[in-house]
This record gives structure tokens, C-alpha cells and sequence, in this order.
């Protein structure tokens, strides 16, 4: 059985690239609400285990449940749903550059729309007032219109929070989303994504490269070394010791 009660459960998830084994026996349950940091060195299986969450990698072994379902027994069209609940930010933003601010917007919709809709909504944007209070949240209310490559990058990982306002997920995955911006626009972006789980009650599994915000904005920490689990505690009990250890 599951823990009907958890967003995610990984029971016993090992995953190899070839015959290299990037994570190795994980059990881990994460519950509605927290904001969970996973820490470690570059290699120590943060993004694989991040796209085990969200069904892009299936597990070599062991079972990976969302949502209260095993992600490996689902037909396609069953996964789709489920990842529809399940929104994700990437260091390097993933929108489409050449277009204007609103189609990547929108393109949070695009679990839900037909594909008609999606293409008509390309040349008369659809859902503009959905677009434009998202924008708002995120504090760029005026480049509804901009081309997205006028952004800075603080603004265009706005525009990615923005979108995954829109798709309304259930838990948010962030793979290291502050890692190619400047300390005040990464406090920036950290603020407001703690900020909008919790006043919308979602669920955040973020890695991380800074332990100070880490530190400051989650209140469980995960570290890995060498695709294992080192600790897992809630923030305040992890000691300096422990984090220099990870590192070492
Ligand atoms: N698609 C892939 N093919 C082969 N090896 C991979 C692949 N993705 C990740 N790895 C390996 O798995 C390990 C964990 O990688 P990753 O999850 O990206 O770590 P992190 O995000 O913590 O830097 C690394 O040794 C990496 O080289
Ligand atoms: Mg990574």
C-alpha cells in the first residue's frame, strides 16, 4: 500500500544511466504543504530525482507513487493527468524565446486545451486576463506583450512562475531555478516562490546550489552524495556539520 496522505512516495527507487547508478534505494515521503530543499553536489542525483517526481524518468527499480498513484503502472493519458497537477521551473526557464510573453503564459494551459485551441490562442491570445493576473502575481504585469528575449533573466524566470501559475499544479518541482541569477534577482525569485506556495497551498520540492536560501525558505532539507540520501530533517535540526559533510 500507498500513504494515501503523501504527495509523493518513492519506495526503494533506484536509477541507472547505463550501468551507472544515479540514485540507489531512495525512500522518501513528501506531504502536502512542505517546502522541501534538495541539496548536494553537482552529481549527486538532485534533477534525476526531480524528473522521477514528474514521471519523465520511470525508476530502473522500486516504485515511484504522485498523487497517490504508482506513475509506472499508468497508461499514457492517465501519466498526462497526473502531470498536469505537477508544475516544473528549470534553471534555464524553457520558454520559447521568440515569442511574446503571453504565449509562454499560456502555454500552462496546455495540459488542459485541444490542440485547435492552443494554435488559435497563438494568433489571437486567449485568456488574456488569466495571463495578466499571473503577471501581476509574479510583479511584471507590463510585458504581457514583450517579446521574451527582451528579458532579463530574473524577469523571464517571472514569466516561467508565471506559466506555472496558470497550469494551477498541486506541487511545484524546481530544479535549480535561481542558479543563472544574480544574488538580489535569485532572494527575488525565492521570495516569491515561497511566498505563492504558501498563500495558494502548494507543495515545493526545489534544488538548490545556495544552502543559505535553502536554509532560509524551506523547512526540510534533503541531501544527497552520490545519488544516496545522506539526511533528511526538517531545517533547523540540520547542523553545519552535517551540510560540510555532504560536501566534502
Ligand atoms: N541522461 C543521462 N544519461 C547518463 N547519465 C546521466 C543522465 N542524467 C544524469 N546522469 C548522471 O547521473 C548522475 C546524477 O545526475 P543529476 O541527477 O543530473 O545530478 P545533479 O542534478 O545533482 O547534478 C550524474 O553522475 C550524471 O552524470
Ligand atoms: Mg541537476
Amino acid at each position: 500500500m500507498n500513504d494515501s496522505q503523501a504527495i509523493f512516495e518513492l519506495k526503494k527507487v533506484t536509477h541507472y544511466f547505463d550501468n551507472f547508478p544515479a540514485l540507489t534505494e531512495i525512500n522518501l515521503k513528501i506531504y502536502p504543504g512542505e517546502k522541501v530543499a534538495l541539496i548536494g553536489s553537482s552529481g549527486a542525483g538532485k534533477s534525476t530525482l526531480l524528473r522521477l517526481l514528474n514521471g519523465i524518468e520511470r525508476p530502473t527499480e522500486g516504485e515511484v507513487w504522485a498523487l497517490g498513484r504508482n506513475l509506472s503502472n499508468l497508461s499514457a493519458k492517465r501519466l498526462r493527468q497526473i502531470q498536469r497537477q505537477i508544475g516544473t521551473i528549470y534553471q534555464q526557464f524553457h520558454l520559447v524565446d521568440n515569442l511574446r510573453v503571453i504565449h509562454n503564459v499560456n502555454a500552462g494551459h496546455l495540459g488542459h486545451w485541444s490542440f485547435a485551441k492552443a494554435a488559435i490562442s497563438l494568433i489571437f491570445p486567449l485568456e488574456v486576463e488569466t495571463a495578466a493576473k499571473a503577471l501581476t502575481k509574479v510583479g511584471i504585469p507590463e510585458k504581457l506583450y514583450v517579446r521574451t528575449d527582451r528579458l532579463s533573466g530574473g524577469q523571464q524566470q517571472r514569466v516561467a512562475i508565471a506559466r506555472v501559475l496558470v497550469q494551477n499544479p498541486v506541487v511545484i518541482l524546481a530544479d535549480e531555478p535561481i542558479s543563472s541569477l544574480d544574488p538580489e534577482r535569485s532572494r527575488e525569485i525565492m521570495d516569491l516562490l515561497k511566498e505563492m506556495c504558501e498563500t495558494e497551498g502548494k507543495t515545493l520540492v526545489i534544488s538548490l546550489h545556495s544552502i543559505e536560501f535553502a536554509r532560509s525558505h524551506c523547512d526540510r532539507l534533503i541531501g544527497l552524495r552520490q545519488g544516496k540520501i545522506v539526511f533528511d530533517a526538517p531545517t533547523d535540526v540540520v547542523f553545519e556539520s552535517a551540510i560540510a559533510d555532504l560536501y566534502r
